[in-house]
């Protein structure tokens, strides 16, 4: 009688553990971010460079938010998707000073951003002067200017976020593929490009060392992408023929984002030495992305390499005529380089980023730790690896 008791209780236990989703057995509650802070480029950039430079024009956003909602893509980006399953609203943009609501976070990215400072103009260079160590010093001021702005109460109380808020929240990073291309649109080599890498990644470490200091404790990375996949890499830099792979993307940048992943990922072990209350997560937004466009037959999207929406040539891109770009015929404004049909079927929106559709792939596969070292989900991502 007693031993056929106990086996029973074995038999149950065996079976509920086997009913339960691992995460469950290991009881760990989901956190619980309050905020998202993101600082990055145009893969993540929700509003800051068309806040000081000028609106992104339609076609963007026409896919999801039905006009320009300062993105270039023609809907949500990851970092969109992001807050959406962290129950969180879209993050406003820092710059965007008309009709933000920063409660739930502030988004410090702008299209063009690089890691370094770029010592030009963005006119003159297309890189945006808004450097992570600049993103790195509006957080800084955010931080404490929002705590003052609060105190007005009314609704100023309703517009910024708390202060417990900034070491509860999120800090996002998707930054560096700027600072890659920048060395080649200056006519550098691949290896002069990859010997500035180690500097690029020391900047890159220091904001992340001064956020820690302010009191953020967890970090999701994301690698930088397949650069080599994008028309306006290559279509700007010569290359060989025999250094384009059979997807026909152009092996030689996509090497130097390998090799600059590489050092990343190194860079985040040192950085978990460094700061040892940190949980920081390293994604491998670059696998992804180029599984998207080595696959893009088989997952619906049959020329991955080639815009949606763009003019022109084989890739329907040209340099000098972007996205939503018009002339003028016989005083008449002509779209000259409108979207395509049916952006859900494109993983490149204009030749530099990619779109609404392919953003939501990228978003599902790295959403449950599948690409993340250590392979922690999003929603778990405030636990330290071996924690
Ligand atoms: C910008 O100029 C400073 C000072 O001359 C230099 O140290 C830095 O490396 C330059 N940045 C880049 C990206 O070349
Ligand atoms: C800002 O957003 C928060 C959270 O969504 C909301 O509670 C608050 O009312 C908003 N403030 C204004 C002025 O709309
Ligand atoms: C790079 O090389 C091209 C072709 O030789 C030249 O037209 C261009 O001016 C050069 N750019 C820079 C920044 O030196």
């Amino acid at each position: 009688m007693a031993s056929s008791l106990s086996s029973i209780l074995v038999l149950t236990i065996f079976i509920s553990s086997l009913s339960l989703p691992p995460s469950l057995v290991l009881a760990k509650d989901p956190c619980h971010f309050p905020a998202i802070f993101n600082f990055g480029d145009s893969n993540s950039d929700t509003g800051g460079l068309s806040a000081a430079f000028g609106q992104a024009g339609p076609p963007h956003g026409q896919s999801f938010f039905g006009s320009p909602a300062g993105r270039y893509c023609d809907g949500r980006l990851v970092i969109d998707f992001i807050a959406e399953s962290l129950g969180l609203p879209y993050i406003s943009a820092f710059l965007d000073s008309t009709g933000t609501n920063f409660t739930h976070g502030a988004n410090f990215a702008t299209a063009g951003s690089t890691i370094r400072p770029q010592n030009t103009t963005l006119h003159q260079s297309g890189f945006s002067p808004i450097s992570l160590n600049v993103q790195s010093y509006e957080f800084h001021d955010f931080l404490a200017r929002s705590q003052v702005v609060r105190k007005r109460g009314g609704v100023f109380e309703t517009l910024m976020p708390k202060q417990e808020y900034f070491s509860n929240a999120l800090y996002t990073f998707d930054i560096g593929q700027n600072d890659l291309t920048a060395g080649y649109f200056l006519n550098m080599s691949t290896d002069e490009v990859k010997a500035y890498v180690p500097d690029v990644l020391s900047q890159f470490k220091t904001v992340v060392q001064n956020i820690y200091g302010q009191g953020g404790r967890y970090f999701w990375i994301h690698n930088t992408g397949p650069v080599g996949c994008l028309p306006y890499v290559f279509e700007r830099v010569p290359i060989l023929a025999s250094q384009v792979d059979e997807y026909g993307c152009a092996s030689p940048f996509n090497e130097v984002a390998e090799f600059f992943n590489r050092e990343l990922k190194k860079a985040v072990e040192q950085l978990r030495k460094d700061l040892p209350l940190a949980a920081i997560t390293y994604v491998d937004v670059y696998s992804v992305k180029y599984s998207l466009i080595s696959n893009g037959k088989k997952l619906g999207f049959p020329k991955p390499l080639r815009t949606c929406c763009g003019h022109g040539g084989k890739f329907n891109f040209n340099l000098n005529v972007g996205c939503g770009g018009k002339i003028k015929k016989q005083g008449k404004e002509v779209l000259i380089a409108p979207a395509c049909q049916n952006p859900a079927a494109h993983v490149n929106w204009d030749g530099v980023h990619f779109t609404q559709a392919a953003n939501q792939y990228i978003f599902e596969r790295i959403v449950d730790g599948s690409f993340s070292d250590p392979p922690t989900p999003l929603n778990m991502a405030c636990y330290r690896k071996g924690h």
